[in-house]
C-alpha cells in the first residue's frame, strides 16, 4: 500500500459510533478521509470535529441515505468523480435489530426489509460501483464491518418477509455481508484489491447497542482500533477473504463457506439492486 498520507479512505457511517472514531484515527495518521452519513448536518459536524481533533484539512464529507439504492448510486458517482483513486473502503454503516410492527419489518425506501437493505444490499452495491476507483488505487482494501452475530439464511425467505424477528434479521444481514466478502475476495483475486470482514467487538458503547442490544460492555474506541488494523496494517498486505474476530483470524458461520449459498445470494442481490457483479 502507499504511505497512509497518500491514501484516500472512505468510512461509511462515520457520523457516529465506531465509524466516527475510525475516521478520526485515520485522519490523525495523515490519510485523506471521506466521512459519510445520511444527515447533512451530522456529516458537516463530524467532518469539522475530525478536522479539529486530528489537526488536518484532509477531510471531506458525503451525504447519502443507504436505505435508498438510488442514493447509493449517486454517492458512488460523486465519490468517483471527486477521487480518481480510492485506497480503502470501509463499509461500516449499519442499523441494529430494528423492531417491526405486527410482524412486519420496517422497510427501506425501495420497500425491502431495512436491515437487509442497509446492512447488506447498500454496501454490496456501493462496493461494486466503487471497484473501478479501488482498482485505480490498488493495492487497495475493502473492509466490511460484519459481526459475530451471524445466522444462516433460509433462501425460501431470505429477508424474513414471512415472520420478522429483529435479531435474526440483523444476524442474517451480517452473515450476508460475510458471504459477500468471501465472494468478492475470490472475484477480485489478482486485482490488487483485498476484501476482508470483521467483528469489531461485542456490545461496544454506541447508539446502536444502546437502542437495540441493551447495556454496553466495551468501548467503541476498541472497535475502531480493529477497523483501523484491518484497513491499514502492513502485516495484512496479502490477506484477503478473511473474517477477523477483533484482531484474530476466525471462522465465520458455516454458510459463508458454501459456494452454492453464496451464488444464490449473489443472484438475489443482482436482481434486487440491478447491479452486475462480474468484475473480471
Ligand atoms: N457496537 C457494537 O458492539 C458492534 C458489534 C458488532 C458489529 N457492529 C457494527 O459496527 C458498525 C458500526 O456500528 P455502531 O455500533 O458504531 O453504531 P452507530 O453508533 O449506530 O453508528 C452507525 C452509523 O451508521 C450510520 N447509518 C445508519 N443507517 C444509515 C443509513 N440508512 N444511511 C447512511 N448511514 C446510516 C449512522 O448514521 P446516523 O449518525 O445518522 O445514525 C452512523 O453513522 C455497524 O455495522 C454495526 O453493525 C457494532
Amino acid at each position: 500500500m502507499k504511505p497512509i498520507e497518500e491514501q484516500v479512505i472512505l468510512v461509511t457511517g462515520s457520523t457516529d459510533g465506531i465509524g466516527k472514531i475510525t475516521a478520526r484515527k485515520l485522519a490523525g495518521k495523515g490519510a485523506t478521509v471521506l466521512v459519510h452519513g445520511r444527515s447533512r448536518q451530522k456529516c458537516e459536524d463530524a467532518a469539522e470535529e475530525i478536522r479539529r481533533s486530528a489537526g488536518t484539512e484532509k477531510v471531506a464529507h458525503y451525504v447519502g441515505d443507504l436505505s435508498s439504492l438510488a442514493e447509493v448510486r449517486i454517492l458512488a458517482e460523486k465519490i468517483s468523480s471527486d477521487h480518481r483513486r480510492l485506497h480503502v473502503l470501509i463499509n461500516n454503516a449499519g442499523v441494529g435489530a430494528v423492531k417491526g410492527q405486527d410482524g412486519d419489518p420496517p422497510r427501506s425506501q425501495d420497500g425491502y426489509p431495512l436491515c437487509f437493505a442497509v446492512n447488506y444490499l447498500a454496501p454490496c452495491l456501493l462496493t461494486h460501483l466503487l471497484v473501478p476507483v479501488l482498482r485505480q488505487g490498488a493495492p487497495s482494501r475493502i473492509v466490511n464491518v460484519s459481526s459475530a452475530a451471524q445466522e444462516a439464511i433460509d433462501f425460501d425467505d431470505p429477508m424474513l418477509e414471512q415472520g420478522y424477528e429483529p435479531f435474526k434479521a440483523y444476524a442474517q444481514s451480517k452473515l450476508a455481508l460475510a458471504m459477500f466478502t468471501f465472494d468478492m475476495a475470490e472475484r477480485l483475486k489478482d486485482s490488487g484489491i483485498s476484501v476482508n470482514c470483521l467483528h469489531p467487538g461485542s456490545l461496544l458503547d454506541t447508539k446502536m447497542v444502546r437502542e437495540s442490544f441493551g447495556s454496553p460492555m466495551g468501548r467503541a474506541e476498541s472497535g475502531a482500533d480493529v477497523e483501523v488494523y484491518v484497513a491499514t496494517d502492513p502485516a495484512l498486505e496479502r490477506k484477503t477473504g478473511v473474517y477477523f474476530n477483533e484482531m484474530k483470524e476466525a471462522r465465520a458461520e458455516e454458510q459463508a463457506y458454501d459456494a452454492e449459498a453464496r451464488e444464490t445470494l449473489r443472484r438475489l442481490s443482482e436482481k434486487l439492486t440491478g447491479m452486475k457483479s462480474d468484475h473480471r
